[in-house]
């Protein structure tokens, strides 16, 4: 059944003073109801209002459903759990893009075509001289994201079905590549090149970690560790970056600018700038005796402070993904000698007081993803800085196939928000020797 599909007894009733309207009521296959305001101006010549998005469903979409009421991600109906049990990265991928689980022949062919983009343009190592060594490895990667749009003129046209197919292929094939690069380059190390016998996530390390001096094996339980960590990124529906990417792409624009534009959103600290945030304050308490200061604190309205790593605005129960992921962060501390690691005592012991805590269990404050995603990618010997640059890295295909299904859907419009204007009413020009 199509989403849209509504009858007359599904319609939401709207009075302003004296008039009133109907308005269609659409039903998703799950999830809440949506009132249809796109022809709400024309009848009515208001606009809504609704700053952050809170109740609006900017399009309709097949991809990821959340309910955070009851702590659900579904990739394409598969529950998040599942795929990062049984499934792995590429999997995940091909089913965010294509919309169905690869068959064995399917899943070899894709990921034979993302093997064999990896590479990145020679030129772009030179293009990489450009930067300070200091830079911020996000600053890096959304100029160099943004660069490959100068680099791949023979997949831009985005009107072409086969362009879009391969523009996607080359951004989940060469962010791993770039990223790695961001890394080296920040270290003064020289660049590893991608390896096609190794699986994505192997492959990844190895670029990271890898010195031409000296062989490389990718550890196997960091390997899966990795992949998963990239399976619980891979999307999360209409999150302020891809409403960016969408937006930008709305407009007809370069697909790989468009995923740079989605990078840029990313890096700001109240979206993926959050796990570094939560190793900061879990070194910050130290030692679980100062735990009930910190909580203290947390729920003190005069304190700005906040437990980072709490907290939803979409998940009010515990964030799925965060239950996966303090699995995987015993598993890395187990493999990698740190599971004595006093972050991760601190980390559990605060979970298990504010879960208990009347102002958490009244405000629905669970642990998120990022509570357990820092000390985990730490243990991987990360530095922070690239915490974030893994989240890109993980949600570009999520990006992609948000972009494309907005590209092929045909009632696609270019993005265009109105406005509440308060600002001053038509006034004359007043020349500068009359100004006081
Ligand atoms: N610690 C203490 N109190 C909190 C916390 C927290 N982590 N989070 C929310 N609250 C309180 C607020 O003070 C507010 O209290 P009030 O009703 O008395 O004013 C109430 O809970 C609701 O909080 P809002 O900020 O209005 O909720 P919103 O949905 O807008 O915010 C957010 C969600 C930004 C994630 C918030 O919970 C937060 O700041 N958490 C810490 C940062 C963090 O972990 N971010 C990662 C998000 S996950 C991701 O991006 C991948």
């Amino acid at each position: 059944m199509d989403a849209k599909t509504h009858s007359p007894a599904n319609s939401a009733q709207l009075k302003v003073g004296d008039k009133s309207w109907n308005l269609p009521v659409h039903h998703g296959t799950i999830g809440p109801d949506v009132v249809d305001l796109s022809k709400f101006y024309g009848d009515t010549g208001m606009f809504t209002y609704d700053p952050g998005f809170t109740s609006t469903a900017s399009c309709d979409s097949k991809i990821t459903y959340i309910d955070g009421d009851e702590g659900i991600l579904l990739y394409r109906g598969f529950p998040i759990e599942q795929l990062a049990e049984h499934g792995d990265f590429l999997e995940t991928c091909y089913l965010l893009i294509y919309g169905e689980l690869p068959t064995a022949a399917q899943r070899a062919d894709f990921m034979h075509r993302v093997t064999h983009h990896t590479m990145v343009h020679e030129q772009m190592s030179r293009f990489f001289q450009g930067f300070r060594r200091d830079a911020h490895p996000m600053a890096v990667m959304v100029g160099s994201v943004g660069a490959l749009s100068a680099f791949y003129h023979d997949s831009i046209d985005i009107a072409d079905p086969q362009q879009r197919l391969i523009a996607s292929i080359r951004m989940i094939a060469k962010m791993p590549t770039l990223a790695a690069m961001a890394y080296k380059y920040s270290i003064g190390q020289p660049f590893v090149y991608p390896k096609n016998d190794l699986d994505y996530a192997a492959n990844f390390l190895r670029m990271c970690f890898a010195v031409p001096t000296e062989d490389y094996k990718a550890n196997a339980v960091l390997a899966r560790a990795m992949d998963r960590i990239f399976i619980l990124h891979a999307d999360h529906e209409q999150n302020a970056s891809t409403s960016t990417v969408r937006l930008a792409g709305s407009s007809g624009a370069n697909p790989f600018a468009c995923i740079a534009a989605g990078i840029a959103c990313l890096w700001g600290p109240a979206h993926g700038g959050a796990n570094e945030a939560a190793l900061k304050m879990l070194a910050e308490i130290g030692h679980v005796d100062r735990i009930p200061e910190f909580i203290r604190r947390a729920k003190d309205p005069k304190d700005s402070f906040r437990l980072m790593g709490f907290g939803h605005r979409v998940y009010k129960n515990y964030d799925p993904r965060a239950k996966i992921m303090q699995k995987t962060c015993h598993e890395v501390l187990a493999e990698t000698g740190h599971k004595d690691d006093p972050l991760l005592g601190v980390a559990m012991e605060l979970e298990r007081i504010a879960l208990q805590d009347d102002y958490f269990v009244e405000k629905k404050l669970y642990p998120n993803i990022d509570f357990y995603s820092g000390i985990t990618l730490k243990a991987m010997s990360f530095p922070t800085t690239m915490f974030t640059v893994l989240f890109a890295l993980a949600r570009t295909v999520g990006w992609i196939a948000q972009w494309k299904e907005m590209i092929e859907d045909p009632s696609q419009k270019i993005g265009r928000p109105r406005q509440l204007y308060s600002g001053a009413t038509k006034r004359d020009y007043v020349p500068i020797s009359r100004r006081k």
